[in-house]
């Protein structure tokens, strides 16, 4: 395993290699999404069943366009409005998406990222690129290069592209007309919120934004996200010693951790993952406190995660 610049990691994933590439929300890996045999490697790599299916990264939206079958008019709003950026649109694909990708679906998830290495990358090799975050399956995604070395040692090469400015993965959507309604279904709170989405939609279109819990979307698993610390949500007061703590896991603890959330969901976004690191170093359980001040809508994707990161609340 290596650090590689960008024509390295150009000239490999041409050749239908596996890279872990930097991109703004969290570190990805990419692999061009003509070659079967690059696709199977990325699910090898990450220990991800099949089922899972993988969101395609774009350079622009006409390479994102070419590869659906319909494009919901909406898109061209939310792609004007956030794309580069952490948006995820999925739509219909058209048969030059490998089931491999979709995991058998009929739609495709889109996103152009924002990050410059990112995107130059995607465009200097030429064809859309297959990026699930550089993470084995179920386990906390990377923001830094460095994450990436520790989970895959000399399994792939990564683009060092300095820590992730979001720190939490893109918002997955998909939109449907009803009548003169737009049903936009929030398959994956991420970042971009939906306070964010109503401002651009809202003005131009009727529209509901609904939250699904959707088998199309598995990697909203249950358990997801995890850290190798369990994960304990308090609500209320941190208790002072740890037996109750130990109770909700049903195990004894050497320690107990506190992750402090930080006071807006920015920073709380780009910190949480390497908190979740950070706080797994010694052998413990990791406590968060959820508070007024720390819930809400603009929380919905932090706290989203620590919930699939969790194994007890109390
Ligand atoms: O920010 C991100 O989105 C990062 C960076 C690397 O771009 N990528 C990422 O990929 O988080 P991944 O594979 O870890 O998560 C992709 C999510 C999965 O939960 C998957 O279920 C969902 O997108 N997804 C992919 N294709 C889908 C589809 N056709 N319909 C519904 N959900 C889909
Ligand atoms: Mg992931």
């Amino acid at each position: 395993m290596s650090i590689v610049d960008l024509k390295e990691a150009v000239a490999a994933l041409r050749a239908g290699d596996v890279v872990a590439i930097p991109t703004e929300t969290v570190y990805g890996l990419a692999g061009r999404i003509d070659r079967e045999q690059t696709l199977r490697q990325i699910f090898a790599v990450k220990q991800r069943p099949f089922f899972d299916p993988l969101i395609v990264h774009v350079a622009e939206l006409a390479q994102a366009r070419a590869l659906t079958a319909e494009w919901p008019e909406i898109f061209d709003d939310l792609a004007r409005a956030f794309w580069p950026g952490p948006l995820t649109l999925v739509a219909p694909k058209t048969d030059a998406v490998s089931s491999l990708i979709t995991s058998g679906l009929d739609t495709v998830a889109l996103r152009c990222p924002r990050h410059q290495l990112a995107l130059e990358i995607i465009r200097q090799v030429g064809v859309p690129l297959a990026g699930p975050s550089a993470n084995r399956f179920g386990r906390t995604s990377p923001t830094r290069a460095q994450d990436v070395k520790d989970e895959f040692v000399d399994e792939v090469s990564v683009v060092d592209g300095g820590p992730c400015e979001i720190g939490l993965e893109s918002t997955v959507i998909q939109a449907q007309r009803q009548g003169d309604t737009w049903k936009i279904g929030i398959l994956r709170p991420g970042g971009v919120s939906r306070a964010q989405l109503q401002a651009v939609l809202e003005p131009k279109y009727k529209v509901e934004i609904e939250r699904l819990h959707s088998v199309a979307s598995p990697g909203h698993l249950k358990a997801h996200y995890q850290p190798t610390n369990p994960v304990v949500i308090v609500r209320g007061p941190i208790p002072e010693d740890k037996a109750p703590i130990e109770h909700a896991l049903s195990r004894p603890l050497e320690r107990v951790h506190t992750l402090i959330l930080p006071a807006t969901p920015e920073l709380a976004a780009r910190t949480l993952y390497a908190e979740f690191r950070r706080l797994s170093e010694q052998p413990g359980a990791i406590v968060v406190q959820q508070i007024a001040a720390n819930s809400g809508p603009d929380w919905e994707a932090i706290w989203d995660r620590i919930e699939r990161a969790s194994s007890a609340r109390i």
